[in-house]
């Protein structure tokens, strides 16, 4: 056994006594830091610490993890970097003696605990993000690269060497979390009993693949071919078939997201968008840019937006967990956008990554090394449009998949094609839309229909920029598309508590943050001057959570809230009214 392996099961174990004495009976829901659990670290105290646990080797043998290997990846690698076989190993000793002990580890324990033993199991040369290197120092990019996400404070340092490294998070191939070794136990047992039902010896001995992402980075998904499928049987709140992912192209990574939602669902959100009568949330003329947003002329489609519908709310919750975030985090996605495109509206092509070009905003916009940026993009469609009505989804730096080399049409005999069947008549010649539609009929693109849902990265597993992603909204040649995105960030996103800054804030930039999240007083009141609001009348945060009558013959209701909260008016069920809370003062009336 390696030595940072018998350090390692020591250091566990002890956290684990440690833990018992705090707690009386351990309950996996508490991390401990090496601080907190005064870890006896020396060869000694550890071998004392393995007797008073009764751990006995042998038991290692029985072990289901002396029986499998583990393949590990680094994320979104297809290859693994590293196998540790199946043998009475460390790893798998150390495994063994935890089961044996029945201990209950948080998936931060289990993390810390993987990355140590694999790390130690590979060693230099496999897995470390160059010649020299290790898992441990793939894992923990350093102060300057690794992104403080929300429970960064709950990561269980690694011993390595003298100090302490921070964990990556591992992954099976579909992006669920290995967050406990009752899963990993599971997937052993399918491995093995995989590999047992295997006609011949071709098949070779049962094995794990593990993806490992570092501390700070997401999961993504690793395809290897186009067609490639994902069976996602682990997605919370799915549609009621298994939600599947496959493969439409690598570059730009690009899936289709099969059983993604419903047709009722759709339709919730879209009446929802189409009746929402406040300005910030209804529809109108989309904008770009990081702060101060402005109109863009290339952009002329219209958007709505929908952050605390119950079914927007849903169908969020649902992206995060497809793309292996296993807690939702409303600071880390956009708020869900609601897409109109009418008759020759379009988007031309951009980056849902955000540039920071000035290098003037205060927020941390680069992903590669401690910022946030948006990654992955999730596209909803709600229209079917005909063959030939435009509205595709173009990434125009790829070309179709299989489309052989030489039938590759460029842009100006793909114009001279276009003009030529008349199908962009609507559309004046030489205009930026004709040429997107040109591009559009060329290029590798996502064709809209009614309940499909597409999912592309704008990043690469280590946070930079994927400039294949670069793509477009195709002007509609026939009808209405209607559509939504979700934006999902690699950090906590700007504006948010926690998002990841350039610099330290200046007072005024401190008190803007605070007037932000400052509390409001909110009264509404009938005034009974307007019929419609009769005697059913009712006030709402949101669509959810009724707060009190607002009757004619009523008292005032009052509430405390905040800037950009939602209340709905509502009469007999239906939204009448939408107030948005300004901030600009501590107390807002709004009257009826
Ligand atoms: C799109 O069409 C809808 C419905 O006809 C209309 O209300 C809206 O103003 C149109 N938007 C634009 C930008 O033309
Ligand atoms: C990040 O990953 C991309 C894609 O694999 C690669 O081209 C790039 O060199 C990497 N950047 C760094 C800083 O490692």
């Amino acid at each position: 056994m390696g030595i940072h392996s018998l350090l390692g099961v020591c250091y566990w174990l002890a956290t684990l006594a440690v833990a018992k004495d705090i707690s009386g009976g351990y309950h996996g829901d508490r991390s401990i830091s090496l601080d907190e659990a005064e870890v006896p670290v020396d060869v000694s105290s550890c071998a004392r610490a393995l007797k008073d646990l009764s751990i006995h080797p042998e038991q290692a043998t029985e072990s289901i993890f002396s029986k499998v290997s583990f393949a590990v990846h680094r994320s979104g690698e297809t290859e693994a970097c590293g196998v540790a076989p199946p043998s009475v190993t460390a790893l798998q000793h150390a495994l063994a003696s935890l089961e044996s002990y029945d201990a209950v580890l948080n998936k931060y324990q289990v993390e810390s605990f993987l990355t140590g033993f694999f790390a130690d199991r590979l060693g230099t040369g496999k897995c470390g993000p160059e010649e020299g290197t290790s898992l441990f120092d793939y894992c923990d990019e350093g102060p300057a690269r690794t992104v403080i996400q929300p429970d960064h404070q709950k990561l269980v340092h690694v011993p390595h060497g003298d100090s302490m490294s921070l964990p990556c998070r591992f992954y099976t191939r579909e992006g669920r979390r290995i967050s406990s070794l009752e899963f990993l136990k599971e997937l052993a047992d399918l491995a093995v009993q995989k590999a047992s039902d295997c006609p011949d010896e071709t098949c070779g001995f049962a094995a794990i693949e593990l993806y490992a992402a570092p501390a700070g980075r997401m999961f993504m998904f690793a395809p290897s071919y186009v067609g490639e499928v994902f069976e996602l049987k682990h997605v919370k709140d799915s549609i009621g078939e298994v939600i599947t992912v496959e493969t439409l192209s690598l570059e730009p990574r690009v899936f289709d997201i099969h059983n993604f939602f419903t047709v009722e669902e759709a339709d919730q959100l879209l009446t929802k968008a189409l009746g929402e009568t406040s300005e910030t949330y209804g529809f109108h003329r989309s904008t770009t840019g990081t702060s101060g947003a402005s109109v863009f002329s290339k952009r002329t489609s219209e958007n709505a937006w929908d952050t605390h519908g119950a079914t927007a709310q849903k169908v969020k919750r649902r992206c995060f967990s497809l793309l292996g975030i296993d807690e939702y985090e409303e600071s880390m996605s956009d708020g869900l956008q609601i897409l109109r495109y009418n008759l020759t509206k379009a988007y031309t092509s951009h980056y849902d990554y955000l540039e920071d070009k000035a290098n003037k905003e205060l927020y941390d916009y680069d992903s590669s090394m401690k910022g946030g940026n948006r990654f992955a993009t999730i596209l909803l469609y709600f229209s079917d449009l005909p063959e030939d009505g435009g509205g595709e989804t173009v990434f125009p730096r790829a070309w179709p998949v299989g489309l052989p080399v030489e039938e590759r049409v460029q842009l100006p005999e793909a114009i001279k094609q276009l003009r030529a069947s008349g199908e962009a008549d609507l559309l004046t010649p030489g205009s930026w839309e004709e040429e997107m539609v040109a591009q559009c009929r060329t290029r590798l693109t996502v064709k809209p229909s009614k309940t499909r849902a597409v999912l592309f990265y704008s990043q690469y597993p280590n946070g930079t920029l994927d400039t294949f992603s670069y793509h477009g909204g195709c002007p509609v040649l026939k009808g209405t598309k209607f559509a939504a995105n979700l934006w999902t960030w690699s950090a906590i996103r700007p504006e948010f508590p926690g998002a990841p800054t350039k610099r330290e804030k200046t007072p005024e930039e401190i008190e803007e943050e605070a007037a932000a999240t400052r509390q409001v007083h909110a009264t509404f009141r009938n005034s009974g001057k307007d019929p419609r609001f009769d005697a059913s009348t009712q006030v709402y945060y949101e669509d959810l959570t009724f707060f009190g009558n607002l009757g004619p013959n009523d008292p005032p209701v009052g509430v405390n809230t905040f800037k950009t909260h939602k209340w709905n008016i509502k009469v007999n069920g239906k939204t009448l009214k939408s107030f948005v809370i300004t901030g600009a003062n501590e107390k807002e009336v709004f009257v009826i």
